[in-house]
């Protein structure tokens, strides 16, 4: 890949002396979903895909962009004078979000670059290109003008970016996955005080599976962005009744006896779910570090039933697609994984079951939603490296 992408580099911007090769990965999360912005835990890790980037100090301060995986744009240009969000700047939008924060925050950015990008993770699918685009820009930052940050600096200078410059509400743990990934290991981050460990996920005889319904989100940022006010005022209500700082304070049982003060059912449902799957997350990791493979998977299958009844950020390409995996002998357990409306699942699946899984929930789901899924089995990687 380093070759293929500095030899594009050079086509495009002229040569590729003092050129640099990057990669940030992409990420999936295990368990945990719609908890990292009510203060609940997550288990996301880094994948061995993600997107890799030449990257090039210019001697005025203009930006120059190019991406592999959108050629038919050509290069789009900037600078540092204008970084502000445009519609026909696109994609760009995310390198140049970084670059805004990183000035934001203080760190002057003396020179424009010259930039190219081409990603392996499937574009819209809910592995985070967006987030992986966004560590990648700061670590190239980071690696070009030696700012002070470290790599906890940049998942949050990430999620700065994609909040106040691309007005996506997100929480902190794609871009948190994403800098602080390690090969072989899950984050057990708790999104309260950003806390965390690294468990080792050794799944012998299974591997995980992701399956991409190729529905693209469409409307799904402004639905996130709704989701999280639910929440946000459901909080409120209960703050009315009950001192807690977020709904990851509380337990089931403490959830029981106060949601009354929750006037709507739907934000009733809202709650709930944040409050259990932040639950079942911890529950997750323990029976994990018990190697209780079996138990991780039901809580895997419980988290999806959650986010399809009382979360309601499914639909119907993602719940043909798990249900259909349970069906599957082998498979420990399946869920949708990212923020919803469209996206991927991610499985776990006996090594046996593979090419089973792949061709049962494949012909289903094509004979019921009309077009066809995508099937990757993947590895955990490390986060953010020269390359
Ligand atoms: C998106 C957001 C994350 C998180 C998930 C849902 O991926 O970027 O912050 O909220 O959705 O768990």
């Amino acid at each position: 890949m380093k070759e293929t992408i500095l030899a594009k580099f050079a086509e495009v911007f002229g040569d590729d002396k003092e050129a640099r090769a990057y990669f940030a990965p992409g990420r999936v999360n295990l368990i945990g979903e719609h908890t990292d912005y009510n203060g609940g835990h997550v288990f996301p890790c880094a994948l061995t895909i993600g997107t890799y980037g030449v990257a090039r100090k210019r001697e005025d301060s203009k930006l120059r962009f190019y991406s592999m995986n959108f050629e038919n744009l050509g290069v789009i240009e900037s600078s540092l004078e204008d970084l502000k969000p445009y519609k026909e700047a696109d994609w760009t939008n995310y390198p140049k979000g970084v670059m805004w924060a990183f000035q934001e925050k203080g760190m002057q950015i003396p020179c424009g670059m010259d930039l190219l990008l081409n990603g392996n993770i499937p574009n819209g699918s809910g592995l985070s290109s967006s987030a992986s685009v966004e560590v990648l820009t700061g670590f190239i930052l980071r690696d070009m003008f030696g700012f002070d940050v470290t790599n906890q600096d940049l998942a949050l200078i990430g999620q700065f970016s994609e909040n106040k410059f691309n007005g996506v509400n997100c929480g902190i743990m794609d871009q948190f996955a994403i800098a602080m990934g390690k090969k072989d290991h899950a984050i057990f981050l708790d999104t309260a005080d950003l806390s965390f460990e690294y468990a080792p996920i050794s799944l012998e005889g299974a591997k995980i599976v992701i399956a991409c319904s190729n529905k693209k989100r469409g409307l799904g940022d402004s639905k996130y962005n709704e989701r999280r006010s639910e929440c946000e005022q459901a909080l409120a209500e209960i703050q009315s009744v009950k001192k807690i700082a977020t709904l990851g304070d509380l337990q089931e049982a403490e959830f029981e006896e106060v949601k009354s003060a929750i006037d709507s059912d739907i934000r009733t449902k809202r709650a709930k779910h944040a409050v259990y799957e932040n639950q079942r997350t911890m529950k997750a990791v323990a029976a994990l570090k018990a190697n209780d493979i079996t138990a991780f998977g039901q809580l895997m299958n419980a988290s999806h039933v959650s986010l399809r009844d009382d979360y309601e950020v499914t639909g119907i390409e993602l719940d043909t697609l798990v249900e259909e995996a349970w069906k599957v002998e082998g498979v420990i357990g399946s869920r949708m994984t990212g923020a919803g409306f469209g996206g991927c699942t991610v499985s776990i699946v006996k090594d046996e079951a593979i090419d089973t899984f792949i061709a049962q929930v494949g012909k289903a789901y094509e004979a019921k939603i009309g077009y066809a899924a995508d099937f990757y089995v993947v590895e955990i990687g490390d986060g953010p490296s020269v390359l």
